[in-house]
């Protein structure tokens, strides 16, 4: 089973998905935890240059260079770990780059988007979607507490970027209701873990 948690930065979806990743444990379930972009080598190395603000990436090499890093992801990790029954937890997943780059840099249209997207995992969705939906400024609020080196390349988009992220992701979670639950992320972490436990225990099978 692969679950993902999305959301603009600092809505607090890296929180929740650590919160259910000891939840599992707790249950004996074997459990992934992963981040996009990230996980096998060449993706941290393409995180390192998506982040790193001295680089000029155009919109479109940025489309590609997340794609590629998603694309090594589930080959080299994804798959083989929901082949063997693992749940697989993931911190962001190819619904950012339909909000981020579709939505936020402007680059291209939902179909066209989606199609590639597809392509790029291989035909793999996710079982269930947890999106974090906070205000601009609660999220703000919550960076800056977390990040003492400041915004990186993508914060640095500033609030016009973020507004159009969000829409992005909400309009996403109106075209596929039956995958994304949306979650209102300005709730506590204890009473937010609650809504996900009680939403996630009926679709997954914890061993007896
Ligand atoms: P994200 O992964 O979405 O960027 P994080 O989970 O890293 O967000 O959370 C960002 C900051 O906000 C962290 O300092 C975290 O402790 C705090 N935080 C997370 N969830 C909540 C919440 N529900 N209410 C208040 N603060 C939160
Ligand atoms: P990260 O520090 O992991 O942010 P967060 O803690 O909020 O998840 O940085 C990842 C950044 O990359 C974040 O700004 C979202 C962005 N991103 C995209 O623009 N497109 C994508 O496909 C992915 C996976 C992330």
């Amino acid at each position: 089973m692969l679950i993902t948690f999305e959301g603009i930065d600092g809505s607090g979806k890296s929180t929740q998905a650590r919160l259910l990743e000891a939840y599992f444990h707790r249950q004996g379930c074997e459990t992934l935890l992963v981040r996009e972009p990230g996980g096998p080598p060449l993706a941290e190395r393409v995180r390192a240059l998506l982040l790193d603000g001295d680089v000029a990436i155009s919109p479109f090499a940025e489309l590609l260079l997340f794609s590629a890093a998603r694309a090594q992801l589930v080959a080299e990790t994804l798959r083989p770990a929901l082949n063997a029954g693992t749940i697989v937890l993931c911190d962001r997943f190819y619904d950012s780059t339909t909000a981020y780059q579709g939505g936020g840099r402007g680059l291209a249209d939902p179909v066209w988007l989606d199609a590639f997207n597809r392509r790029v995992t291989d035909g793999l969705v996710p079982d269930r979607t947890y999106l974090f939906d906070v205000p601009l400024e609660v999220a703000a609020q919550r960076r800056s507490g977390r990040d003492a080196a400041g915004p990186d390349r993508m914060e640095a988009g500033g609030d016009p970027f973020f507004v159009r992220v969000r829409e992005a992701y909400l309009a996403l979670a109106e075209r596929e209701p039956q995958r994304l639950c949306v979650l209102d992320g300005t709730r506590s972490p204890e009473e937010l873990h609650e809504q996900v436990v009680s939403d996630i225990q009926p679709r997954v099978q914890i061993p007896s």
